[in-house]
């Protein structure tokens, strides 16, 4: 996509990757809509980030959806990008009995939220000249985390339906790209130090500038291992991703 003229559309914005890609982009001079639940923290953006305008969004509440596209469209009538990058990471174990709060909720927020607001911005995306499609997914989407089974089978979901929606946009002005992160510092993930996961700065930069291009999936090379992970020996794969992470982190 270009990276400069646009308004952009950033859920999740407040925080961690959504944060920085809102700050990126304000900085090349493209009008960014921060969407979040929270007012208080959504007015602590716009005063930090002078320009940069806030959307109340509660992603996991059809209405709410509702309500703010339609408020975003009265209030950013160009708007052509949307990027979605909440999510929420919770821990769980499928060997065991599963709290159903938590499933549904990274169900309702990681597949159903992006899928949602998708949906109802998208009449107004295919009338634009040019409009972008943005998504946040995970390498855990290709190599779960067995601790983290439903935010891993969240993110593998949400590549599929990638995949469906950028087969039937593609004689469209709407491109689709999903943003594949790894390990990254500074967000639902934690440990902003910890020697396997990659500094925000970093991975920001990188991810601007592959944006910048038609790749249909941003792929910083930390990234790549687990992505290219599906194939004849996944399960060995995912077994020694798990044994290095267990042994990294209890
Ligand atoms: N950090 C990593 O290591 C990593 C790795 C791979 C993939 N990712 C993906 O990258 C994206 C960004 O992650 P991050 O690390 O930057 O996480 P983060 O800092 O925890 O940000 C998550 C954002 O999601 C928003 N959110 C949560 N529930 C919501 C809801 N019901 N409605 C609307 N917004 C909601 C939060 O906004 P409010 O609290 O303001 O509502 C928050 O700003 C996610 O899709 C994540 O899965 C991250």
């Amino acid at each position: 996509m270009e990276l400069t003229g646009n308004t952009v559309l950033i859920t999740g914005g407040r925080s961690g990757i959504g944060a920085g890609l809102a700050k990126a982009f304000h900085e090349l001079g493209n009008q960014v809509v921060v969407a979040g639940r929270r007012r208080d923290q959504l007015d602590a953006v716009a005063h930090a980030h002078p320009g940069m305008a806030t959307l109340e969004l509660d992603i996991t509440d059809p209405s709410s959806v509702t309500e703010a596209s339609a408020a975003l469209l009265r209030d950013h009538p160009k708007l052509n990008v949307l990027i979605n990058s909440s999510a929420t990471m919770l821990g769980d174990d499928p060997g065991h009995r599963m709290d159903e709060a938590d499933t549904t909720t990274q169900v309702a927020v990681n597949l159903l939220g992006p899928v949602r607001l998708t949906s109802a911005l998208m009449p107004h995306l295919r009338r634009q000249p040019r409009a972008h499609i943005v998504y946040t997914s995970s390498t855990l989407g290709f190599a779960p985390i067995a601790l983290f089974a439903i935010y891993s089978a969240t993110k593998a979901a949400l590549h599929s339906y990638i995949l469906s929606q950028r087969f039937l946009l593609k004689e469209s002005s709407v491109t689709v790209q999903e943003i594949i992160p790894p390990w990254v510092g500074n967000g639902l993930a934690g440990s902003p130090d910890h020697p396997l996961a990659m500094p925000l700065d970093s991975f920001i930069a990188q991810t601007m500038q592959m944006l910048a291009t038609d790749a249909a999936e941003v792929l910083v090379k930390e990234a790549a291992a687990c992505r290219n992970n599906a194939g004849p020996d996944e399960h060995g794969f995912v077994d020694r991703l798990n044994t290095l992470f267990l042994a990294q982190s209890y």
